[in-house]
């Protein structure tokens, strides 16, 4: 039966899970922050194009012809939400390295905790391509909202979000606003605080991937 709120996905992989303790340390340093987030980026990246089209195809082994599975070139693209997006793209470029990538810049606006769009330059035929939006942090849910109706405007219909630390708040933000996007993310937390703060969280994952606070 056919869902009418897009999925979520939680990665409770062991390997995940490992690296987000050590993320969510407020003692871990800036080099590390950055390696754990592009890791745990590839290994969402991973479950999240599990349903990429394959195409049949025939390679010789040395031995025999053999029935193989390539993959049928759909386009992708990867857009990351500026600044803390940017530190999941070279995770996921891993794993699809001919994807192309978007940026849009959100920040949210300290008292009123709503996105500010200051930047978008997408992919010229991002209409034809699989998106794959990221960013660690989905709190209130108000950036990856409005980040997903930038790149609906522009065509795009086929979006998976991902993230590292989702809120119930934002999940259900995103399901209302976008009930056709689904989520993949290492983890949903207890709530937000009177912030717009993930409860615990990992503190502002901008400032702890570039070191600027
Ligand atoms: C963070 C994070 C998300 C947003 C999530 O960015 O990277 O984009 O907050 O919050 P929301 O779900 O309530 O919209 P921030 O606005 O701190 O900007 P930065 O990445 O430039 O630091
Ligand atoms: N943005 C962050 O970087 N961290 C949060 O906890 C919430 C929004």
């Amino acid at each position: 039966m056919e869902s009418n709120t897009g999925r979520v996905f939680i990665m409770d992989h062991p390997l995940i899970q490992h690296k987000l303790s050590i993320i969510r340390d407020k003692n871990t340093g800036v080099k590390e922050f950055r390696e754990m987030i592009s890791e745990i980026a590839t290994l969402i990246a991973y479950e999240a194009t599990r349903n990429l089209p394959l195409e049949e195809t025939t390679v010789e082994t040395p031995i025999s012809p053999a029935k193989c599975y390539h993959l049928a070139g759909k386009k992708l693209a990867i857009v990351p939400i500026l600044r803390a997006g940017l530190g999941m793209v070279d995770g996921v470029l891993t794993l699809i390295p001919a994807a192309k990538v978007g940026h849009i810049g959100l920040y949210r606006d300290h008292e009123t905790l709503k996105p500010v769009k200051y930047y978008c330059k997408l992919p010229s035929d991002i209409s034809e391509r699989e998106v794959f939006v990221v960013d660690p942090m989905l709190a209130t849910g108000g950036s990856a909202v409005d980040a997903i109706n930038f790149i609906k405007e522009e065509g795009a219909v086929k979006i998976t979000l991902m993230n590292i630390i989702a809120a119930p708040e934002g999940i259900a933000a995103v399901q209302a606003a976008h009930p056709d996007v689904d989520i993949y993310c290492a983890t949903v937390d207890e709530k937000l605080n009177e912030n717009g703060y993930i409860i615990p969280g990992l503190g502002d994952a901008g400032d702890r991937i570039f070191g600027t606070k």
